[in-house]
């Protein structure tokens, strides 16, 4: 894979440098309440800027269905962006239409354009090859070379991410370098103890990665909404919490599995419980109980791990050498139920190991709840694509950029 460096050691003054980023931040309204993924695309970013080059940054932001739509407009990203370039950077209020033609045109040696969410456009998530590709020969009428920099979003094959660097010579940015350094350590040469703390609503969206890990790690801690499948499956009752019933019989399985193969696989003692979801905008008091995982009352969810699994879970975490964390241990948007993921945060910055928070929920979680985030050995900014990467899976925007 060429890197950046490369290509700025090339020169770059004066040419059209499309960066791919993932700038799919999350927004309340227009103000974006955690930036990360933005500041993650800086250093390509400024490197290229600083190097005279003409750049034209690109991203999906949520999921538009192909046409464009305000509600999911990049124009606050395009803000913050210059904001914290601190050079201001043109917007174009299209993808590949006249906007973004005279925006591009319009660019200085050094100066940088943003331009209009690609997936209000059908062409960039199609399935169709052609109609994909159709997309993609209209994005490299943009630029001369192609930046591959949105981690987030390379285990989509989409026209920006897989159809485009074919067309241009292509180059994997900084952010990318770096995300698949780190996640090489977790799969080439891991340190072991090798623990690994999984959250998060949906088991279903665990279950090829726990798989994975069932063969890779010593030991697997699990919390959050998926914690209640694996509770149903040791036979407990779960009262009202958040359930998979189809994937019951995956999760025995892979319980039994563990024990087979000497894999720790660490549930929760005890959870705080609740007659109702809590209220995420007013955050009113919730007045949770705590009780063991084997008695949830039947008129009761679970929204958090209890003080017990706290306790064990940094037991759990203390003698890692390496940690992977993906998703959160409750409801952390809400006080009340942020003490487990806190706990977790926690310990992944008491310990020595090398400690890599995959994505999504669980890099917000950690930035939201306030810890310095510079303290952990590295926050990815992929969720969806760090897990996919684990699972050994080929990821297409990687790929795109091998060859
Ligand atoms: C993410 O937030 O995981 C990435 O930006 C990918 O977004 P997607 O799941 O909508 O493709």
């Amino acid at each position: 894979m060429k890197t950046i460096d490369e290509l700025l050691a090339a020169g770059v003054a004066g040419r059209r440098v499309f960066v791919r980023a993932d700038l799919n931040v999350p927004l309340d309204g227009t103000t974006i309440t955690d930036d990360g993924r933005i500041r993650a695309v800086l250093p390509t970013v400024k490197a290229l800027a600083d190097a005279g080059a003409k750049v034209v940054v690109a991203s999906h932001l949520g999921r538009p269905k192909g046409a464009p739509d305000p509600a999911f407009s990049l124009a606050p990203v395009a803000a913050r962006l210059g904001e914290l370039l601190g050079t201001g950077v043109a917007f174009a209020t299209d993808t590949v239409g006249d906007s973004a033609r005279e925006t591009v045109a319009g660019l200085q040696d050094g100066q940088v354009a943003v331009v209009e969410n690609l997936r209000f456009n059908a062409g960039e998530t199609a399935k169709d090859d052609v109609e994909r590709g159709a997309f993609a020969d209209q994005l490299a009428e943009l630029a001369d070379v192609y930046v591959g920099d949105g981690f987030g979003a390379v285990h989509r094959k989409h026209a920006s991410v897989f159809d485009l660097p074919a067309r241009l010579p292509h180059y994997a940015g900084h952010l990318i370098a770096t995300e698949v350094a780190v996640l090489k350590k977790l799969t080439e040469d891991v340190r072991r103890p090798y623990v690994v703390a999984l959250g998060g609503a949906k088991v279903s969206d665990k279950l090829a990665v726990i798989d994975e890990l069932l063969g890779k790690a010593d030991r697997i801690l699990i919390g959050g909404g998926m914690a209640y499948t694996f509770l149903k499956a040791q036979g407990h009752e779960v009262g009202i919490s958040l359930l998979q019933e189809d994937q019951v019989p995956a999760v025995r399985e892979y319980v039994e599995r563990a024990e087979k193969t000497g894999v720790e696989l660490v549930l929760p003692v005890d959870v705080l419980v609740a007659g109702e979801f809590p209220d995420l905008k007013t955050k009113a008091p919730a007045h949770p109980t705590t009780v063991a995982a084997d008695a949830i009352p039947a008129d009761q969810e679970g929204l958090d791990i209890g003080p017990e699994t706290r306790k064990l879970y940094a037991s759990k975490l203390a003698d890692a050498a390496t940690v992977f964390w993906n998703g959160p241990m409750g409801v952390f948007e809400h006080p009340d139920y942020a003490e487990g993921t806190k706990a977790v945060a926690q310990a992944l910055l008491d310990s020595p190991a090398f400690t890599v928070v995959g994505g999504g929920d669980s890099a917000a979680a950690v930035r939201i709840l306030g810890f310095d985030e510079n303290a952990f050995g590295h926050i990815s900014t992929g969720g969806g694509a760090s897990l996919e990467y684990l699972e050994g899976k080929t990821l297409p925007g990687l790929a795109a950029l091998e060859d």
